[in-house]
């Protein structure tokens, strides 16, 4: 293909195509157990940077335990994960995130007591390198350091219309409001990948279009998604690509429109 070529074909997508995009996350034959359960059994699958995959399936099927292994909540018994070309299979979950690697998770009560501005400035304060500054450079730096987390957080704010709710208590944000804090607390530091389990649960539905949306603006950032997700109109909407779990074991790995037409995927789940 010529340049000229290229960059049209780059134009009408918009996006590039996968295969010119990096492999940011890579499982590998994971098999997670619980006691004699064998959760997650044999499980391969990669998502690039600025893709989002779909992870579906029946209830049980192991897909919160699939994120689990990849967060590093739940140890795999063997395969390997690999973030951004590193093996990070040993990893405990918060040195993967520091590595970029996070997960939304419920909220929880010290996000509930705290305001919305608060839960971010907090979140961007874990990240190390606000941390190392403050500790070896000193006061100002320190106070550097601060501002520039606040402007973060600020933009943050405005980047998804949630400026009105910055001094209000998590309590007392709506659930699609309190979605969209979690989210904006991964961004806070800056990842690579994020893992989000079932994000529109509690969402109301007129507000499932706009994270909808929130979400794909993140993955055309160029971070990679991992979204469990039983709304299936969601998945065909966001995700790039689908794996489909039952019983512990991938069945399919394929586009949305794929998959649907998939017998396998349509006797085991959506049938
Ligand atoms: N902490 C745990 N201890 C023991 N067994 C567990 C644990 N978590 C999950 N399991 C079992 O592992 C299997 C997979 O569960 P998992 O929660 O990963 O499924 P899922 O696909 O996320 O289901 P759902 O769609 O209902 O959320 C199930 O048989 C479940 O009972
Ligand atoms: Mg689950």
């Amino acid at each position: 293909m010529i340049e000229s070529e290229k960059v049209m074909d780059m134009e009408a997508s918009k996006r590039p195509s996968r295969s010119e995009k990096k492999v940011m996350l890579a499982a590998k034959d994971v098999v997670v157990s619980y006691g004699g359960v064998v959760a997650v059994d044999g499980v391969s699958f990669e998502v690039h940077a600025g893709e989002a995959v779909g992870l579906i399936g029946p209830n049980g099927a192991g897909k919160s335990t699939m994120l689990a292994s990849l967060g590093g909540q739940a140890k795999a018994v063997s395969g390997s994960i690999t973030l951004d070309g590193h093996d990070v299979t040993k990893f405990p979950a918060y040195r993967r995130a520091r590595h970029g690697l996070v997960r939304t998770f419920q909220s929880t009560s010290e996000f509930s007591d705290m305001t919305t501005f608060e839960n971010l400035v907090t979140a961007g304060n874990g990240f190390s390198g606000a941390r190392l500054s403050s500790v070896v450079l000193g006061r100002k730096a320190s106070i550097r350091a601060d501002r520039e987390i606040a402007e973060r957080a600020w933009h943050m704010l405005e980047r998804f219309d949630m400026t009105h709710v910055a001094n209000a208590w998590g309590k007392e944000l709506s659930g699609g409001q309190r979605r969209l804090v979690e989210i904006m607390r991964c961004l806070m530091t800056a990842p690579k990948v994020m893992l989000l389990d079932e994000p529109m649960v509690g969402v109301a539905p007129h507000l499932v279009e706009k994270l909808v949306g929130d979400l794909k603006s993140i993955r055309d950032d160029g971070i990679a998604l991992v979204i469990v997700e039983h709304a299936l109109e969601v998945v065909r909407e966001l995700t790039d690509r689908v794996v489909v779990m039952s019983f512990g074991k991938k069945i399919a790995d394929a586009t949305y429109d794929e998959i649907v037409n998939d017998k396998e995927v349509q006797d085991a789940y959506l049938g």
